[in-house]
C-alpha cells in the first residue's frame, strides 16, 4: 500500500475519528500540533483502557513525528495498538491518517507517536495490571449489588 491513497474501505477500527475545524489552526493556517497531540493522547488512553484497568494515566509521550501538515476540514482517524505490556505500564503506538477535505479526498498518514500509560489505583499510585483488573471487577460487582 502506498503512503497516500490508503484504502478507503480499510477494515481497521480507529479509536477516534474527528474533523478538524478553524479553531484548531496555528499561525500558519494548518492544524496546531498540540491539538493533534491531545487527540493522540485520548486515542492511546482508549486503547490502554482495553487492557482492563479503568484508571490509566500518560507517563510518557515518545517519538512523535508530524510527517505531513493537516488542514481544516480533513477527517482524521487515530489508530491505536498495544506495542508492549509491562507490569504497570503499557506502550501504545498511535498512527494518525488524514482523509483530505479537498477532492479527491485522499487518505494519507500524517502523524505517529509512541506513548506509555500507567495503571493507577485510587491513590494515584502505579498498580500492576493484573491486580487492578481484579480490583475493578470486584468494584463493579459491588456496585451491581
Ligand atoms: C504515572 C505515575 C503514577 C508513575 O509513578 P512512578 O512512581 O514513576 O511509578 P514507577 O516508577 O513505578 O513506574 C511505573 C511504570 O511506568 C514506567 N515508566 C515510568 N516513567 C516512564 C517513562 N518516562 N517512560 C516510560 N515508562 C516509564 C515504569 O517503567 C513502570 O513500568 P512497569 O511497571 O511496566 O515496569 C506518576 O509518574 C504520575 O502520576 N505521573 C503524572 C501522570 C499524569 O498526570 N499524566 C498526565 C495526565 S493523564
Amino acid at each position: 500500500m502506498s503512503e497516500t491513497n490508503v484504502e478507503a474501505n480499510d477494515s481497521r477500527t480507529p479509536a477516534i475519528r474527528v474533523m478538524m475545524m478553524p479553531r484548531d489552526t496555528n499561525a500558519h493556517g494548518t492544524i496546531f500540533g498540540g491539538v493533534l497531540l491531545s487527540y493522540v493522547d485520548q486515542a492511546g488512553a482508549i486503547e490502554a483502557r482495553k487492557l482492563g484497568c479503568a484508571r490509566v494515566v500518560t507517563v510518557a509521550m515518545d517519538s512523535v513525528e508530524f510527517k505531513h501538515p493537516v488542514f481544516v476540514g480533513d477527517v482524521l482517524s487515530f489508530y491505536a495498538e498495544v506495542i508492549k505490556v509491562g507490569r504497570t505500564s503499557a506502550r501504545i503506538r498511535v498512527s494518525v491518517e488524514a482523509e483530505r477535505f479537498e477532492p479527491p479526498c485522499e487518505h494519507e498518514p500524517v502523524t505517529t507517536a509512541d506513548l506509555v500509560y500507567v495503571a493507577i489505583d485510587e491513590h494515584r499510585k502505579a498498580i500492576p495490571f493484573a491486580e487492578c483488573r481484579i480490583r475493578d471487577a470486584a468494584e463493579a460487582a459491588k456496585k451491581r449489588k
